[in-house]
């Protein structure tokens, strides 16, 4: 991703008016400091979507989305972020700062998706003059529509086709080989890598060809799909087959199939079932889950009834544990013995394909299933074995309505509490630790500052330093830190930029909810409570290192330098 420098990011957050770049996409409606709407990412009836002019960001307490104005247009206008940033500095006036190394990477990826472009066009016409290709997909039952909607193409037979028509030149010759289409043998010689197999361009989010995978016709020849080696421009782990027609075909995505094969795609699509997208030849990565959960709230799985296929899905699982915040869900389909999607939307048509999906196996239910397939539980030992493994993978899940049943429903199935393991992810102290120091307060000053600073970043830049609070040992002093530090160098940032930085960290989630929290008092009044709470900090501070110094004496004495300092923190009435 191209390196915008933050502080051009918090500058155009701050230009922004978040109320104006939502409210034209979603009525809102005023309500005392802040605006509210009925979620547009998720299906609700009573509005539990909010927007903040001061905080300059959205917040969902229904499903969780949450962000500033820029992940509002990734999200609701599916942009990428450079294109979503385009935009807001658009209609602020302000000019994009591009770093002169990125501008040549620019040029240079402009090159690649034209040679890549160039390619595709090239298969596409090989397909119009090859008899047997055509009779292939004939035979598949793809007809033109669907190949001109998917740019299926044909790469034709010998060693120099596509070479001979495009590698005219050294420098064409270099461009195709950096996108992946050419292979060299062992001697040197440089030839086609697609010879002879249906084409497949993939496309990236703009719609734009960056990588091929191709389907021999010969059944003699292996592999039966060949796929683009990883490029600059394809990484195999992040791409999704088939999503920009998806979304080209829909305004609103309610669900995402994920297949297995380019042609499972094409021929869900070939029978009106618009949502498949296909994972190229890979299992599914984290990735691949937040790409899906960016475009529909709803996600299906499909893979095959075998074992391979179960491993599968407990891959898939895996990659959207994490992903799982509130609104989304996710669903299993385990297909019948010898079909894909192919074969039963061939055999069954869209309403056969969507009453399969309908019987899909929930998220929750398959996560249960699976981890006690083997487990005895009318036992200790298995209800025990059970919540061992469940505890991991259920601590994964966001904070919300979704995690919280799935462990009360691990409770319910072995007298085991979840929790009890789980890292503790929240900003500390809605209760003291056994392991804080003796110093602690009942209620964390620290939750406190850290709260202060998410409504008013600019409350750190009242702080000089050296901070002193830094040394204390207590849960959230490092969190605080990092945020004034961060507020220090970025003096302009808000409460969503501030969010945005943590995004993905597991402190998110708890951020995000004091966040979203109305501070009580004047602002006025905010800036004394938050110097008054650090003051304090500081104060306990000085306690922690006379303490440390007093049991140091009762343990091992003290040299000089100790007995000096013991001395003057005394002396300054420090505790
Ligand atoms: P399958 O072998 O299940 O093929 O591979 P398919 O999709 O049913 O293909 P058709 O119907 O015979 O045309 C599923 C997917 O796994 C990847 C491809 O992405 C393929 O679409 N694959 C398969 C490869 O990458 N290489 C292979 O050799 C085979
Ligand atoms: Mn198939």
């Amino acid at each position: 991703m191209a390196r915008i420098p933050d502080a051009f990011i918090d500058d155009l957050l701050a230009r922004t008016d978040i109320v104006e770049v939502i409210g034209a996409r979603v009525p809102l409606k005023r309500q005392g400091k802040e605006y509210s709407a009925r979620c547009p990412f998720h299906d609700e009836r009573s509005p539990s979507f909010t927007v903040s002019p001061t905080k300059q960001f959205y917040h969902c307490f229904g499903c969780g989305a949450h962000g500033t104005a820029i992940s509002f247009l990734m999200n609701y206008d599916r942009l990428e972020f450079l294109d979503a940033v385009d935009d807001l500095a658009k209609r602020a006036g302000m000019e994009v700062p591009r770093e002169t190394q990125q501008r040549n990477e620019n040029s240079d990826s402009r090159d690649l998706y034209a040679a890549l472009e160039a390619a595709s066009q090239f298969f596409r016409r090989q397909l119009g003059t090859s008899a047997k290709a055509g009779a292939y997909l004939d035979g598949r039952g793809v007809d033109e529509a669907v190949r001109a909607q998917f740019a299926v193409g044909y790469a034709p037979e010998g060693f120099s086709a596509l070479k001979d028509a495009l590698g005219t030149d050294p420098r064409r010759l270099n461009l195709l080989d950096r996108a992946g289409l050419l292979s060299k043998s062992d001697k040197g010689a440089v030839y086609d890598k697609f010879r002879d197999r249906v084409m497949f361009p993939i496309l990236d989010r703009r719609g734009r060809a960056i990588a091929f995978g191709g389907r021999v016709l010969d059944p003699d020849h292996s592999p039966k799909y060949l796929n683009s080696p990883e490029t600059a421009l394809f990484h195999k782990g992040r791409e999704l087959y088939g999503l920009w027609q998806v979304r080209q075909a829909h305004q609103k995505i309610e669900r995402l199939i994920v297949v297995e094969g380019y042609m499972d795609v094409i021929a869900l699509f070939q029978h009106g079932v618009t949502q498949a997208v296909a994972t190229l030849g890979t299992a599914t990565t984290p990735d691949h889950a937040e790409l899906l959960f960016r475009n529909a709230p709803d996600v299906y799985f499909c893979f095959d009834g075998d074992n391979a296929g179960r491993k599968a899905a407990t891959r898939a699982m895996e990659s959207v544990l994490p992903r799982m915040r509130d609104g989304r869900q996710a669903f299993f389909l385990f297909l019948p013995e010898g079909e894909d999607p192919d074969t039963l939307v061939r055999s069954e048509g869209a309403d056969g394909f969507d009453a399969r999906l309908r019987q899909a196996t929930p998220l929750s239910q398959f996560l249960f299933d699976s981890l006690s397939a083997d487990v005895n539980l009318a036992t200790l030992d298995g209800k025990a074995r059970l919540a061992e493994r469940a505890r991991p993978m259920l601590a994964q899940i966001p904070d919300g309505a979704f995690g919280d049943l799935m462990r009360q429903h691990l409770t319910e199935l072995t007298g085991v509490g979840a929790r009890a393991s789980t890292p503790d992810t929240h900003v500390p102290a809605q209760r003291a630790r056994g392991t804080a120091p003796a110093t602690a307060p009942k209620r964390s000053l620290v939750r406190g500052a850290i709260a202060l600073l998410l409504q008013k970043p600019a409350l750190a830049l009242e702080l000089a330093p050296p901070y002193r609070f830094i040394q204390l040992r207590q849960p959230g002093i490092e969190l605080l830190t990092e945020l004034i530090a961060l507020v220090s160098a970025r003096p302009e940032i808000t409460t969503g930029a501030l969010l945005e930085h943590f995004a993905g960290r597991e402190e998110a989630a708890a951020l995000q909810k004091l966040a979203s929290q109305e501070q009580p008092g004047e602002e006025a009044a905010w800036q004394r409570e938050f110097l008054d709470t650090i003051a304090q900090l500081d104060k306990q501070t000085l306690r922690q290192r006379v303490e440390e110094l007093q049991d140091k004496q009762r343990q091992s004495g003290l040299d000089e330098a100790d007995k000096t300092e013991l001395r003057a923190l005394l002396a300054g009435k420090a505790g």
